[in-house]
């Protein structure tokens, strides 16, 4: 058995290749960052293209920094953004468009509509998601609709959809010479097609958005060693290797760090934040505006479920700070701004510039600034954008014990923000309870290895799994209960401000 197992990860701003060895230590990696297609306010696109040659950049210079080729890996995981809509001609491997981003809120009126016809109840039991804008469907309808020539391709078996894995796995085993069209629950489970208990398309669900099924790929387990094939000698990797594991990049982090029991928590801190807990077999349906979501399906084992609260706008509303109010030249500096002061000085920041997600689901509430006076300067602003960031995951906290009864006793966190030191200190502040990061932070490309290696043997037990999971570090709460309902109390004062503020 080769000593290593690689991991494509597929993310919003950029995609990234990592080699782990064993103890799920890093051995090498490279990143490359993608356009962010901004052709109207509220639409956001990749370019699917792109994101494949970045794919196969990725992989040969990593594979070259570390000297090792295809004969060292065990398998192959892909873990993406989810949601995300590809829809590309099979024969000639061309996209019909630029892939429409999670983010992007083009689809308000078909996800509005839904909701007017008692469809949206339909789509809530069955698929486990509200109607909203984040979902692949009514990105797909917008594409068969508004692109010219894609419905009857669509209806010929020639234009195919995919999340982004499927668009790579696709590309990795072969693209228009035989590639194969799969996905896995994890990612199906996003596009509000696919029926939570069966894990299988649902036809009622699909004709809400006039999709034809044969758009749609296969749905095969998130950890196989069969079912996604192999890669191709002429592909990046130069070499065959077993691709044994698809995950959408939320559940492969919650693999990564282990949260393999019920009742076990992990919160990633990217673009956006995604808190999931583990809920079992059977799933759990939110009644306080979470979503209910395949957390993993290992092999012929039932599908584990998770509720998740999704937050559009957390790292992304530093990298606003930076790009568009320029009060800060890089993403560290938001904590030593926000270190200038010692508190928020009354000014709260909502920044639901995608309206917002989870527990709320308002695509119709804009982002807010409020509680200024002349006292405020730019480190009050730095401090409400990372307090912003916390008290969003306080309300999915709250959401969660309402839905679940769970009482976390400690939060797991990875992702870029947890390396903001004062924002991680802000977040048990605001939560009162203590959170812990991991040794390996990369939890999202790990949990996408651990998936493949699990297939072909490389890892025999989730067991085996858990002796690899080390605290990192630690933050423990200090503010008073006072001080907590306070600063809370405020927040939702705040967000109350931001909703209705579209027609
Ligand atoms: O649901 C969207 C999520 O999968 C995006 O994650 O880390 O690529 O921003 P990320």
């Amino acid at each position: 058995m080769p000593d290593f197992v690689g991991a494509v990860d597929q993310g919003t701003t950029s995609t990234r290749f990592m080699i782990f060895d064993h103890g799920g230590n890093e051995i090498a990696r490279h990143q490359l960052e993608h356009e962010q297609i901004l052709p109207r306010p509220g639409w956001v696109e990749h370019n699917p293209t792109e994101i494949w040659e970045r794919t196969r950049a990725v992989i040969e210079t990593a594979l070259n920094r570390a000297d090792l080729s295809a004969s060292d890996l065990a398998a192959l995981g892909v873990t993406n953004q989810r949601e995300t809509a590809v829809v590309w001609n099979r024969t000639t491997g061309r996209p019909y468009h630029n892939a429409i981003v999670w983010q992007d809120t083009r689809t308000d009126r078909i996800a509005a509509a839904l909701d007017r016809d008692g469809r949206g109840d339909v789509i809530r039991r069955r698929a486990g998601l509200p109607p909203a804008t984040y979902f692949s469907a009514g990105k797909v309808q917008w594409i068969l609709e508004n692109v010219d020539g894609v419905r009857e391709a669509a209806e010929a078996g020639e234009a195919i959809f995919g999340t982004t894995d499927t668009w790579l796995l696709w590309n990795l085993t072969g693209g228009t010479d035989g590639g194969l069209h799969v996905t896995d629950p994890t990612n199906a489970s996003r596009t509000m097609l696919m029926d939570l208990e069966t894990l299988d398309w649902d036809d009622e669900l699909l004709s809400f958005f006039g999709i034809p099924r044969r758009m749609l790929p296969a749905i095969v387990p998130s950890s196989h060693p069969g079912a996604y094939g192999t890669t191709r000698a002429a592909g990046p990797l130069r070499g065959e290797v077993p691709i044994a594991g698809d995950l959408g990049d939320q559940q492969a982090a919650t693999v990564g760090q282990v949260c393999f029991a019920v009742g076990e928590a992990k919160n990633t801190y990217g673009t956006g934040n995604f808190l999931l807990l583990n809920t079992g077999t059977e799933p759990v349906r939110s009644k306080h505006g979470l979503l209910t979501t395949v957390c993993y399906r290992f092999g012929d084992e039932p599908p584990v479920y998770a509720l998740e609260g999704s937050i559009a706008v957390t790292g992304s509303a530093v990298q606003w700070l930076r790009d568009q109010l320029g009060i800060i030249s890089g993403a560290a500096q938001s904590e030593s701004l926000a270190r200038q002061v010692e508190d928020n000085g009354g000014v709260y920041f909502v920044p639901a510039f995608s309206g917002l997600f989870a527990p709320y689901w308002r695509s119709d509430a804009r982002g807010a600034i409020v509680g200024l006076s002349r006292f405020n300067n730019n480190a009050h602003i730095a401090r409400a954008t990372l307090e912003s960031i916390c008290y969003q995951t306080r309300d999915v906290v709250e959401a969660m014990r309402q839905d679940s009864g769970v009482t976390l006793d400690v939060l797991r966190v990875d992702g870029g923000v947890t390396a903001n030191d004062l924002c991680m200190q802000i977040q048990a502040d605001l939560l009162g309870v203590p959170v812990s990061r991991p040794v390996v932070a990369e939890t999202t490309a790990l949990g996408a290895a651990y998936a493949a290696g699990l297939a072909v043997g490389f890892w025999k037990s989730t067991d085996e799994l858990r002796q690899n999971w080390q605290e990192g570090r630690r933050w423990e709460p200090q503010w008073s209960d006072e001080q907590r309902a306070a600063g809370y109390a405020g927040w939702k004062k705040a967000v109350s401000r931001t909703l209705d503020w579209v027609d």
